[in-house]
C-alpha cells in the first residue's frame, strides 16, 4: 500500500539486536500464550471495515459518476500490481445484504464503511444528486440498523469525483467548499440513522502517495508542494464539515464526528542514539503531527512549520512550500474532532539520513529520515508491512499523551489488520490480531490510554489500491473468479468472532501449536 519511495528499505543487518527487549519499554512480560488477564469492557466497540471504492464495484451503474481512481485505472490499466481495477471488486453494490450477514456472523457491533462521493454526486457538486446513489446507501444503512449494527460512515476514502480531480483535486482551495456541500447533502440524507461520522480517511497516505509520489492515484508526483497543498486543503475541508455538523446538524441529529489519521510507529533504530531518537520524533511530527496538531491544537506543529519554512528558504523559494493558516482557520480547526480515529498497521526503525535518498524538494527530504524494518520482524505479505505488535502500544501512548488527554476525547482504532497472500488457514493473521489486540489491552489497562473501540481491517479481501488483488487483508476470503464473488470465512473470522463473544484473548485458541483445540476446522 505505501510507496517504497517513502520507506528506503534497507536490509542491512542491524548492529544492535538487544534493542527488542529495550524498546518494549515495559516491565510487563510479553507472554503470548494462555488466556490474557485482561478483558475488553462491555461497552468496548468491536467493528469491521471496508471502503466504497475497494468493495462496491458497479462503477458506472445507476448513473454513478467516475471517481478519480476509476478514471486513472481505466487510463493506466497496468498501474496496479496485477493489472486489475475495482470496476467490480467484491460487487458489494449488489451483495451488500450478504456483507451485513457476514458482519452479524462476527458479532461485530459496528461497521465502518465509506460513501462514494461520485455515487451520490456524480459530478462532484451538489447541483445534481443521484437517486440511485441515495437509494443504495439508504438501503445499506437500513439493512445494518435492522441487523443491530451501528454504521460508522466515512465521507471521503480517496475516491474523489473525477470532475473535481480535473480541477486540481485537493490542491484547489475551492475543494473546501465542495466538500462542505457534499457533507451537507449526506448529513441531510442519512444523519437520521448515522450517528458516527468520520470526514477523511488517512489524509496522510492520500496526499503523500497520491500527490507527492506516484504510488497512489492521482500519481501527481508533485513532490515538495503537492502533498502539502493537499494536506492543507483536506484539513480545512475537514474542519469546515465539522463546524457545519456542529452548528446545523448535531443539535437535531446528536451524532459524533471525527477524522481517521494513520501512523506507523517510529522507533529509533538505536535507542541509545540521540540522533535516531530525534529522527523518530521528526518522522512522527512530519507525518502524523502535521494532521493531528492542527485538528487538536489549531495549527501545524512548530517543528514542522520551521522545518519546511527553512528548507524552502534554503532551496530558493520565496514562500514556504507549506501554506499558512489564517487566525480564523486556526479557530475553525482547533478541537474539530470528537474522537481520534487511528489507523495503524506496522512500525519502522528510524535514523537520520540527510535526505540523500529522496527527491528534492519533498516531504521525505524535509523529514530527512531513513526507514527500515528489523530483520526479525515477520513480513507476511508486502514489502512495507512487518509485524511489531509492541509498536502499537507505543503509538497508542503517543497519541494519548499528545492529543487525546489534552482534548478529553478517546481513541477509536478505525483500522488494524494483516496482509498476506491469501488462504483460509490464515494463522499469521490470527497471531497478528491476538498480539495487536493484547498490546491494545496493555495500553488501555496498564497505561490508561482511553480507547473506545477497535475496527478490524477488513471484513473481506478487497481491492488493495496499487497492489490490486495481490495482497489480502480479509477476515473472509472472496473468490474473485466467481461472478457471485463468493465469500468464505477464514479461520481469522472465527477468531475475531470468539474475541468479540468472550471479550478476551485466548492465545491458544486456533493456534497451530495448541493441542487444546484439536481441530481448527473452518
Ligand atoms: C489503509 C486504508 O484506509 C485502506 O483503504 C487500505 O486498504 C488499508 N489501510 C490496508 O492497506
Amino acid at each position: 500500500m505505501r510507496g517504497k519511495s517513502g520507506v528506503a528499505l534497507s536490509v542491512a543487518a542491524l548492529a544492535c539486536f538487544s534493542f527488542l527487549s529495550t524498546v518494549a519499554g515495559t516491565s510487563e512480560p510479553l507472554m503470548y500464550t494462555g488466556l490474557s488477564n485482561y478483558t475488553f469492557p462491555d461497552d468496548f466497540i468491536f467493528g469491521v471495515a471496508t471502503s466504497a471504492y475497494q468493495v462496491e464495484g458497479a462503477w458506472n451503474v445507476g448513473g454513478k459518476g467516475e471517481s478519480m481512481w476509476d478514471t486513472y485505472l481505466h487510463k493506466h490499466p497496468n498501474y496496479t500490481a496485477d493489472g486489475s481495477n475495482a470496476d467490480i471488486a467484491t460487487d458489494s453494490y449488489h451483495n451488500y445484504k450478504e456483507d451485513v450477514k457476514m458482519i452479524q456472523y462476527l458479532g461485530s457491533s459496528h461497521y465502518r464503511l465509506s460513501l462514494s462521493w461520485p455515487r451520490i454526486l456524480p459530478k462532484g457538486t451538489d447541483n445534481y444528486i443521484s437517486e440511485d446513489g441515495k437509494r443504495y446507501y439508504r438501503n445499506l444503512l437500513e439493512e445494518l440498523i435492522k441487523a443491530n449494527i451501528t454504521p460508522m460512515v466515512t465521507l471521503f476514502h480517496w475516491d474523489l469525483p473525477n470532475p473535481l480531480m480535473d480541477l486540481g483535486g485537493w490542491t484547489n482551495p475551492k475543494m473546501v467548499d465542495y466538500f462542505e456541500d457534499y457533507a451537507r447533502v449526506v448529513f441531510e440524507l442519512y444523519g437520521d440513522i448515522v450517528k458516527v461520522w468520520t470526514t477523511m480517511n488517512e489524509p496522510h497516505q492520500h496526499c503523500y502517495n497520491g500527490y507527492g509520489t506516484t504510488y497512489f492515484a492521482p500519481a501527481l508526483n508533485a513532490h515538495g508542494i503537492g502533498e502539502y497543498l493537499c494536506t492543507h486543503y483536506i484539513l480545512l475541508a475537514h474542519a469546515k464539515a465539522y463546524r457545519l455538523y456542529d452548528k446545523e446538524f448535531r443539535p437535531k441529529q446528536h451524532g459524533q464526528l471525527g477524522i481517521t489519521l494513520d501512523a506507523f510507529w517510529a522507533e529509533p533504530k538505536n535507542a541509545s542514539s540521540q540522533e535516531d531518537r530525534d529522527g523518530a520524533e521528526a518522522y512522527l511530527q512530519m507525518h502524523l503531527g502535521i494532521y493531528a496538531h492542527p485538528i487538536f491544537s489549531g495549527n501545524y506543529p512548530d517543528f514542522v512549520r520551521q522545518r519546511v519554512d527553512n528548507m524552502s528558504l534554503q532551496q530558493g523559494f520565496t514562500r514556504s512550500r507549506l501554506p499558512y493558516f489564517s487566525q480564523e482557520e486556526v479557530e475553525m480547526l482547533k478541537g474539530s474532532s470528537d474522537f481520534f480515529g487511528l489507523n495503524h498497521y506496522t512500525s519502522y526503525l528510524m535514523s537520520p539520513c540527510a535526505g540523500e535518498n529522496y527527491q528534492k524538494p519533498s516531504m521525505d527530504d524535509d523529514t530527512g529520515v531513513c526507514l527500515e524494518q528489523h530483520p526479525s520482524w515477520t513480513k507476511p505479505g508486502a514489502d512495507w508491512f512487518s509485524v511489531y505488535p509492541e509498536g502499537f502500544r507505543k503509538l497508542l501512548n503517543f497519541v494519548n499523551n499528545n492529543y487525546v488527554q489534552k482534548n478529553n476525547i478517546s481513541i477509536i482504532v478505525t483500522e488494524n489488520g494483516l496482509c498476506d497472500h491469501g488462504g483460509l488457514k490464515d494463522y499469521e493473521r490470527i497471531a497478528y490480531y491476538k498480539k495487536y489486540l493484547y498490546q491494545l489491552l496493555l495500553a488501555k489497562n496498564l497505561d490508561n490510554v482511553n480507547i473506545q473501540g477497535y475496527v478490524a481491517w477488513t471484513l473481506m479481501d478487497v481491492f488493495e489500491w496499487s497492489d490490486g488483488y495481490k495482497t489480502k487483508f480479509g477476515l473472509f476470503h472472496v473468490d474473485f473468479n466467481s461472478p457471485e464473488r463468493t465469500r468464505t470465512p477464514k479461520l481469522s473470522a472465527k477468531l475475531y468472532k470468539e474475541i468479540v463473544r468472550t471479550r478476551q484473548i485466548d492465545f491458544d485458541y486456533l493456534s497451530p501449536e495448541s493441542s487444546r483445540y484439536q481441530s481448527n476446522k473452518l
